[in-house]
């Protein structure tokens, strides 16, 4: 069997595939379908200071090939996690990712200083790139400057390694990455959701209660493949992909364009054990093609024609 081992230099991961961050709960609920050890991370829902409601009903809509959610990050916040959820998630042997976020800079800094403190973290990963809480789906990671400034305010405060997360809505991803790299980002994961809006015809209104959410699933797999290729092309630190990814050949694809590692999202909606089965395809696939690390395949994209 191929070895799965990810080396992001500062995380070593048993295998290339972790859960993404809102479409896995907080990582207990999946705990009767698969072992939580055995995905390479859980990135858990993501966490503001103190519990947050979300956006008002309806927060999710299915559409073709994809899903838009406006949840607009409901959480319980990190003194609940931290008390009821984390040492369990520790007891399970689950490498554990978690999903920062903030109303304001000082927000993300208090929670990052609160989680500092807790044992059994693996790294931070910095949500600026939610589209769904705020007017027309603004974000920190929509500028390159308030990503610099962000990151490296949280880098600062952080005593674990931190990921940046970023938006698909932009013009130029690879600015912005550069600029989370720029700020101190020990890693780039991407694509958050994309903006999206659905409608009903019948009623005249639109199907979501915040108007906006945000578009996942296998619609938007082409769109993050050409963003995950454009930013690890256009920085050194190791890139996490995800979007639509559903099989092991779907991640492998992400790993071709240079991620090291990759996230799972709405997949986990469609198949509870989806993390398992992705990363046993993986293995196979690289079994079938004599691929002995699937580690060799990172970045190995042929553009020649
Ligand atoms: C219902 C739902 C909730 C999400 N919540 C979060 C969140 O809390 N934090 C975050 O960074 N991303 C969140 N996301 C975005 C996913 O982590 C991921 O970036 C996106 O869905 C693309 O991957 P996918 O196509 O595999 O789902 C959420 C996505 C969905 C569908």
């Amino acid at each position: 069997m191929a070895d799965l081992a990810a080396d992001l230099g500062f995380l070593k991961l048993r295998n290339p595939l972790l859960t993404a961050s809102g479409t896995f709960g907080y990582g207990l609920e999946f705990a009767p379908f698969l072992d939580l050890a055995s995905p390479g991370g859980i990135v858990v829902k993501g966490l503001y200071y103190g519990p947050r409601e979300g956006n008002p009903p309806p927060r999710l809509v299915e559409t073709a090939s994809g899903l838009i959610n406006a949840i607009g990050l409901q959480g319980v916040g990190v003194e609940h996690f931290a008390a009821d959820v984390l040492p369990e998630l520790r007891r399970r042997g689950a490498v554990v990712v978690v999903n920062v976020c903030g109303a304001s800079d000082e927000e993300y800094l208090r929670v990052i200083d609160f989680l500092n403190e807790q044992e059994g973290i693996a790294a931070y990963e910095l949500n600026i790139s939610c589209p769904n809480v705020k007017q027309n789906g603004a974000c920190p990671a929509m500028d390159a400057r308030a990503t610099q400034s962000i990151v490296y305010e949280a880098k600062a405060r952080s005593r674990r390694p931190l990921i940046a997360k970023l938006s698909p809505n932009v013009t130029d991803i690879a600015s912005i990455a550069r600029a989370a790299e720029d700020g101190g980002a020990d890693a780039i994961s991407l694509i958050n959701s994309l903006l999206a809006m659905a409608v009903d015809l019948e009623t005249g209104r639109p199907k979501l209660g915040n108007v906006f959410g945000g578009l996942s699933g296998p619609a938007i797999k082409p769109v993050a493949l050409r963003m995950t290729y454009q930013v690890a092309r256009a920085v050194k630190i190791p890139v996490i992909g995800m979007g639509g990814i559903m099989t092991g050949e779907d991640a492998l694809e992400f790993m071709l364009v240079g991620a090291m590692a990759v996230q799972v999202g709405t997949a986990n909606f469609v198949d509870p054990a989806a993390a398992v089965r992705v990363a046993a395809e993986m293995g196979a696939w690289c079994d079938a093609h004599g691929i002995a690390r699937v580690s060799d395949i990172v970045g190995k994209l042929k553009t020649d024609r």
